[in-house]
């Protein structure tokens, strides 16, 4: 499972994040759901989440642009400098072209290459991997990986949506990686993981065919969330610590060693477990569900955001990403900076 860092080392030159502007407490959701503040504070740990303004075209799409213009000015380079932009997304504008040619488009990225990887949560996880494989590839050279999703979109604001409703928002934030010719820096170990015979406790279905054998079909759960959240906590529990094990393994590290958990912010409590597993501080595993909630793809890749911004990245460090999500997917991408 582990990959040699390959022919070529890879840095992370920049990041930046797209956020819409409209906040959705958990008051917000008192008032047209029978939830509470106290329970998603101590079930989820999230207070509030950002929602896109669909209706008026603020999409998967303008979130990665501004989330890719941002960390092109990060990383002091233009659109020019770019060879590809891949974007990690469940929830792409429309069925095609894809969130990445829309974006290539309206930056006027000219004919570069670009493509969507839709691994739902994990999709940033597996993106940010695959793009360290383009480039030992060739020929490119600059990639834009971004995690972009309007889940909010898909999610039933009633009582019987509450389940999933309080955990999600929208967001983009994308990475720019950059070959060199230093092969002590870039990816260190990644796994990448499916359990199909999962996928029936997260998805949204588009037509009675897609429900799974053991539930019955009700056309209101088309093109909306359906989750088992019990069989899902369970599961990210579980392969969250098996992952960062396994990981850390393949590169013949500890935790100890690890400078950054960057994870899938998915529930804080999902977060705590691996935490005391490993007994990982908490400067080294930020949390920011509080205000943002579960930003899909653009979880991991906002929380790196984050500690960039504020300075805690700093050259030299270790950084492992980690996600799971729906398929059911799960995986890591452990990189020397
Ligand atoms: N407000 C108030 N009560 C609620 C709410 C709510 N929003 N939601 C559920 N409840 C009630 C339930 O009806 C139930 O009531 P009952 O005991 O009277 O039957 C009670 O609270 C407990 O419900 P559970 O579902 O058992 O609550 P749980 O502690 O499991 O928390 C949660 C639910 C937060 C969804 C949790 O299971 C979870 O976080 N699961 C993981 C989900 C996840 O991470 N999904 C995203 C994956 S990433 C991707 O790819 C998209």
């Amino acid at each position: 499972m582990t990959r040699p860092n390959g022919s070529f080392g890879v840095d992370i030159i920049g990041s930046g994040s797209g956020l819409p502007d409209t906040r959705l407490t958990n008051a917000d959701l008192e008032k047209v759901m029978d939830t509470s503040d106290e329970w998603i504070t101590k079930r989820t740990g999230i207070k509030e989440r950002r929602k896109a303004d669909i209706a008026n075209g603020e999409l998967s799409s303008t979130l990665a642009i501004k989330a890719l213009n941002a960390a092109l000015e990060d990383a002091g380079i233009t659109k020019d400098d770019l060879d590809m932009i891949l974007v990690a997304t469940m929830t792409p504008d429309m069925p095609t072209p894809s969130v990445a040619c829309v974006v290539a488009r309206k930056i006027g990225a000219g004919n570069i290459a670009a493509i969507d990887i839709n691994g739902a949560c994990s999709g940033f996880i597996y993106t940010i991997s695959m793009a360290n494989a383009m480039i030992q590839a060739g020929p490119y050279k600059t990639i834009a990986v971004i995690g972009a999703d309007t889940l909010t979109r898909y999610v039933d604001y009633s009582t019987e949506g509450r389940t999933s409703a309080i955990l999600f928002g929208d967001a983009a934030a994308a990475l720019i990686l950059r070959r060199n010719d230093d092969t002590s820096r870039g990816l260190i170990a990644h796994r990448m993981h499916t359990d199909g015979e999962g996928s029936k406790h997260l998805y949204i279905p588009s037509s009675e065919f897609d429900i799974p054998e053991d539930s019955e079909y009700r056309v209101e759960m088309c093109n909306r969330v359906q989750m088992n959240g019990q069989a899902v906590f369970k599961f990210a529990v579980s392969k969250f610590q098996q992952v960062i094990g396994d990981t850390l393994a393949d590169a013949g590290l500890t935790a100890d060693d690890v400078d950054h958990f960057v994870c899938h912010q998915a529930n804080s409590r999902i977060l705590d477990s691996a935490r005391d597993r490993f007994g990982i501080p908490s400067e080294k595993l930020l949390i920011n569900i509080d205000r943002y909630g579960n930003t899909v793809a653009a979880s991991a890749p906002l929380v790196f955001t984050e500690l960039a911004k504020s300075g805690r990245i700093k050259p030299g460090n270790k950084v492992m990403f980690l996600a799971f999500g729906a398929g059911l997917t799960w995986g890591s991408s452990l990189w020397q900076l």
